[in-house]
This record gives C-alpha cells, sequence and structure tokens, in this order.
C-alpha cells in the first residue's frame, strides 16, 4: 500500500466489536491505483466530520427512529415484527406450524455463518463461504446483488438491522469519489461489491469498495443501484417504518442512482443502453445492448422509486421523469421485447428495409437471423420478453431474471406474465430440469461460443452463465409464480431443489442440459444459493412477505401507454 493510501487508511479505521474473520485477502481491491480517501478530505462538499462518515461514523449516528407508520403512505407492513426469539431459530418456523425440512435449519445456519460484520455491527453477507475452494477470488466480499435475497430472508425472519446497515453503509460508499485509470464515474454509481478488512494489530476494520475498477473485465455494476432502491422499497414495506426511506441521504440516493439513468442523450428508446457483463451474468456474454435483466429492473427500481420519493422541490422535478420514462419503457418492451407464437409468426415474415413511421419492422430485423431452435422452443401457449432488442438485432434467448422481474414490477401485462408462467411449464426440461433454474436458455455453442464469449473457458455451453442452472434464481421463480397465482409452479421446482441442494454443499450453480452436475467451478456454500432457497420457502409458507418484493400495476398507466406510442 502506498503511503498515501496507507494514510487514506487511517482516516477510515474503526475499533471492530466483534464479527466474522477470515484471513484478509487484500487482492485487486486494496490497491485500487486512483482510488485515495485522504483526496476526499479536500473536497468542498464534504467537510471532515462527514469525510469520516465513509467508515469510522457509526451508521447509528444516522438518525433513524423507531418511528413505525404503520399502514401509512401505502406502507402495510406485510407483519408486524413480534417478540423476537433466539439469534438462531428462524422466526417463520416458530410462529407457523408449517414443518420444516431438515434443510431449512441447516441453511440459516449457513447464512449466519455468512455475515459479515464492521465495527460490530452486520453490514452483509459474503458471496460464499467456500473454505475448501483454493482460489477466494472475490467471494470472500459482499456483493450487493448477492445480498438482495439474504436481506430478504432476514427481513421475512423479522431481522431488519443487517438490512438498514446494509443499506446506509453502501450508500456512503456510494458517495466516494470512483475512477477507473482516468475516468470518474457517474455519482450515483454503487458498488457491485464491498470487503471489511480487519487489521488484527490495530483493531480497525476498513472498507475497501469495487465499482467495477477491479472486477474483471472493469465494467461497472448497472444493476447495483436499482437493487439498492429495490431493496430500501422492501425494507419500507416489511418494517412499515418510512423514516429509512424518508432521509435526505436516501432521498439523494435514489435520486443520483436514477439521474444516471435518466439523463438524455444520443438514445432513441426509452431502455438502457448496457456493456456486457454489468449485471448478474457480469462476464461477456453477448448482452451487451439493452438486456432484459436491466431493463425489467430498471423498470422495477423506477418504480419503487415513486413509492418512495418526496414531492419536495427536488423530488417532484424526478417524479415527472420517472412517470414519464416508465411509460415509455413499458410501451416498448411490452411491445417489442415480447415474444410470442404469433409475434414469432410475424417477425419470421418480415419486410425489411423499410423506411420512415410507417415502418412494420422498425428495427430492421432480417428473419433470417431468427435461430432455428427458436421455432420447436416456442410452445403454441406462452411466451416471453426477449434477451435484447436494438437495431437488426434480436437475441432471443430466454433470460430467467429479467422474466420473473418483469412480472414482479407488473412490466408484464397480467396476460404476458400468465403466459410467462405458461411457458414454464410447456417447457419444463429446458428451463427447469434436474434443478431449477437455467439462468438463459439455450446455451451458445461452438463457433458463436468463441466470437461471443471470447472462448471463455468458465462459460462454456450449458455451465455457469453459457447456460448453466442457478439454485439462487429459485426465489424469483415462487415469488413470479406466486404473484401470477401459481405457486404448485414454485413447489415443484422447491422440491427439485431441496432433493439436492444440502447434498451438494449448496452450490452456486450446476451443469449440463438439465442442471444435473455441480457446476464445473462453482462455489460451494454460495450463500445466495442458501437465501434464494430460505426465501422460496418463506413465501411459500407465508404469501403475504410477497408485498415487499412485488409491485401492482399502474392503473394510470393503462390510457397513457397508449398516447405514448406516438413515435410511431
Ligand atoms: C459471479 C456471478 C455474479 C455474482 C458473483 C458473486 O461473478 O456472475 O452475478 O454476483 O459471482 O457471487
Amino acid at each position: 500500500m502506498s503511503e498515501r493510501k496507507m494514510e487514506a487508511a487511517a482516516v477510515a479505521t474503526a475499533p471492530i466489536g466483534g464479527g466474522m474473520r477470515r484471513e484478509p485477502s487484500y487482492a485487486s481491491m486494496a490497491e485500487q491505483d486512483d482510488f485515495d480517501l485522504s483526496r476526499l478530505l479536500d473536497k468542498p462538499k464534504l467537510n471532515i466530520e462527514r469525510q469520516r462518515s465513509f467508515d469510522d461514523r457509526s451508521m447509528s449516528e444516522f438518525s433513524i427512529g423507531g418511528n413505525l407508520k404503520v399502514g401509512m403512505d401505502g406502507y402495510d407492513p406485510v407483519y408486524s415484527p413480534g417478540i423476537r426469539s433466539g439469534f438462531d431459530t428462524p422466526l417463520s418456523s416458530v410462529r407457523n406450524s408449517f414443518d420444516p425440512h431438515p434443510i431449512v435449519a441447516e441453511a440459516w445456519e449457513a447464512l449466519r455463518r455468512s455475515v459479515v460484520y464492521f465495527k460490530g455491527q452486520p453490514v452483509g453477507t459474503i458471496a460464499a463461504y467456500d473454505h475448501a475452494s483454493e482460489e477466494v477470488l472475490n467471494y470472500d466480499q459482499v456483493f450487493v446483488r448477492d445480498f438482495v435475497p439474504s436481506a430478504l430472508a432476514f427481513l421475512m425472519n423479522g431481522e431488519y438491522d443487517i438490512v438498514k446497515f446494509f443499506l446506509l453503509k453502501t450508500l456512503l460508499l456510494q458517495g466516494w469519489e470512483k475512477k477507473i485509470d482516468r475516468f470518474k464515474l457517474g455519482e450515483g454509481v454503487m458498488p457491485a461489491s464491498f470487503k471489511v478488512l480487519h487489521d488484527p494489530n490495530r483493531d480497525v476494520d476498513t472498507i475497501a469498495a469495487d465499482f467495477g475498477e477491479s472486477a474483471i473485465g472493469r465494467v461497472a455494476p448497472v444493476d447495483s443501484g436499482f437493487w439498492w432502491i429495490i431493496l430500501l422499497r422492501a425494507y419500507t414495506k416489511s418494517t412499515g417504518d418510512t423514516s429509512l426511506a424518508d432521509t435526505a441521504e436516501c432521498q439523494k440516493g435514489i435520486r443520483l442512482i436514477l439521474s444516471l439513468c435518466l439523463s438524455e442523450g444520443f438514445d432513441t428508446f426509452p431502455t438502457l443502453l448496457c456493456a456486457d457483463g454489468c449485471c448478474m451474468i457480469d462476464r461477456r456474454m453477448g448482452v451487451y445492448g439493452y438486456p432484459i435483466e436491466i431493463q425489467a429492473l430498471f423498470f422495477m427500481a423506477l418504480k419503487s422509486a415513486l413509492s418512495m420519493l418526496k414531492h419536495d422541490a427536488q423530488g417532484k422535478e424526478l417524479i415527472e421523469r420517472i412517470v414519464t420514462r416508465l411509460q415509455a419503457l413499458s410501451y416498448h418492451m411490452r411491445s417489442y421485447f415480447w415474444l410470442d407464437f404469433q409475434q414469432l409468426n410475424d417477425i419470421y415474415r418480415f419486410k425489411t428495409e423499410e423506411y420512415s413511421h410507417t415502418a412494420v419492422n422498425k428495427f430492421n430485423v432480417i428473419p433470417d437471423s431468427i435461430p432455428d431452435w427458436v421455432f420447436d422452443f416456442m410452445p403454441c401457449k406462452g411466451g416471453y420478453f426477449i434477451g435484447n432488442v436494438s437495431p437488426a438485432r434480436m437475441d432471443f434467448r430466454w433470460f430467467a431474471l429479467g422474466n420473473c422481474v418483469a412480472i414482479l414490477s407488473s412490466l408484464a401485462t397480467p396476460e404476458q406474465s400468465v403466459a410467462i408462467m405458461d411457458l414454464i411449464e410447456e417447457r419444463w426440461e429446458e428451463l427447469i430440469g434436474d434443478m431449477p433454474l437455467k439462468i438463459c436458455y439455450p446455451a451458445i455453442e461452438n463457433h458463436e461460443w468463441k466470437i461471443v464469449t471470447g472462448c471463455d473457458p468458465k462459460n462454456t455451453r450449458w455451465s455457469y452463465h453459457n447456460g448453466g442452472s442457478w439454485p439462487v434464481l429459485i426465489w424469483l421463480l415462487t415469488a413470479a409464480s406466486i404473484k401470477v397465482g401459481r405457486p404448485q409452479i414454485a413447489r415443484r421446482a422447491v422440491d427439485l431443489a431441496e432433493s439436492r441442494l444440502l447434498k451438494d454443499g449448496f452450490p452456486e450453480y450446476y451443469d449440463g442440459k438439465l442442471g444435473r452436475y455441480v457446476g464445473k467451478q462453482a462455489r460451494k456454500f454460495q450463500t445466495w444459493s442458501i437465501a434464494g432457497y430460505l426465501v422460496a420457502k418463506m413465501l411459500l409458507e407465508d404469501p403475504s412477505h410477497l408485498g415487499m418484493i412485488s409491485l401492482e400495476e399502474d392503473r394510470a398507466m393503462k390510457p397513457l401507454l397508449k398516447r405514448s406510442s406516438s413515435w410511431t
């Protein structure tokens, strides 16, 4: 570490109060070339007191009152916290007569083992607690996206603090100056992950965060900010406590994240243009452009923000922009990303080279570019949002996360939501197989794999991001199927997962066409596989939890939707 960095670390230290201790892996993050806390001291907008706050100030210094506004502002708590039992006992199994599967207790224990503390306060969960694995890489960090299912599990179990501290900690990290080489990232960018470093000699904790400058491929996570907003709403909805979301800090955090995405540029589409690897699929997989995962999360974050933004001067202006964008975005997605039998047939018969407003084939998609597999895959009943739409390019692959989030956020119309569930049932073997569920379908192979992934040896066909099966996704499938009124789909999937997850040590992913093999390089005790399973169980056990991660269709949007088709 350079002298300046040492200095910076000293500013950002604090005595610790306990927590998980692992061998520090100072890997790339501590070597961040341009990140220097001490420089921030000079920033006029941050005084010394504020600067301390990055790491040193206790998060409890934020004035979050216990001020519960039950039943107000649409924040009816899903259930009231009630009296806590011992830390080790999942409340959900105590409250109900439900007889938990033996794997539930093991899963809770594993989840608790993954908790990370900063100054004695729980601030997140590490990605994987895999002692057997030689390569730690960055799996010993708290990933924002990975923490979401953990957070939901804790919220559903009435354990709110860890979620609150996580939200506040990441908000402080958002305030850091972020640079890659000499390029400064937007103010609102949230980290992909952070790590708590413990200095045993001085008994101090420091934080290192990765905004993409250490990530493989150097891509900033577009999804982190969206997940942060979605989680803030889940916290608010679950606790009934609006005081956290109401703080000036949280309001500013929301504004910064969304300002990044709502700014006008050269775009002709309301969707968000992204680099490959900027989301859960965090390496080159041909998802660059307008990936469904990001569009669905963007939509959900916008809607979640609407329910939390204050109607003050700054809030009002943003609210107007959000409403306008939501209308355009839902029109675009529902019209152009949607694929069912009829739509496929229409595209198959598209004329090309059409010019002017009367064009039917607006993006000039050449029918010959439709892959063969999709004709067999498309059932008569069912449909889905395809992976990507941009000029002359439709990525017909199915992506699980984007489609489930589309249902949860009501980006999908009620008819589309039903159709997505129909598709899952009709194509059960392909999408669920022996282990729920495929991250995407189908895998890319051979020459296409070489070109698209850059010969990535981890993403070979039916492995990892390339058609691998990810147990974490089961919580999204469960939530979506409950929302559509088809919980039996989730039950079937949970039964499958239950039969193997514990035995296999909660792997990160499975390989193969049916997902029968534990993934080639999958971590064991992957936290979100554990938490995803628990969330699915708790949702099935008490579907009223759904409210914290589901948004209803805004009735006002329907008539407006028609007007927003004006660009045709
Ligand atoms: C992998 C996944 C990414 C996840 C990370 C930590 O890189 O692709 O989505 O956040 O592992 O689990």
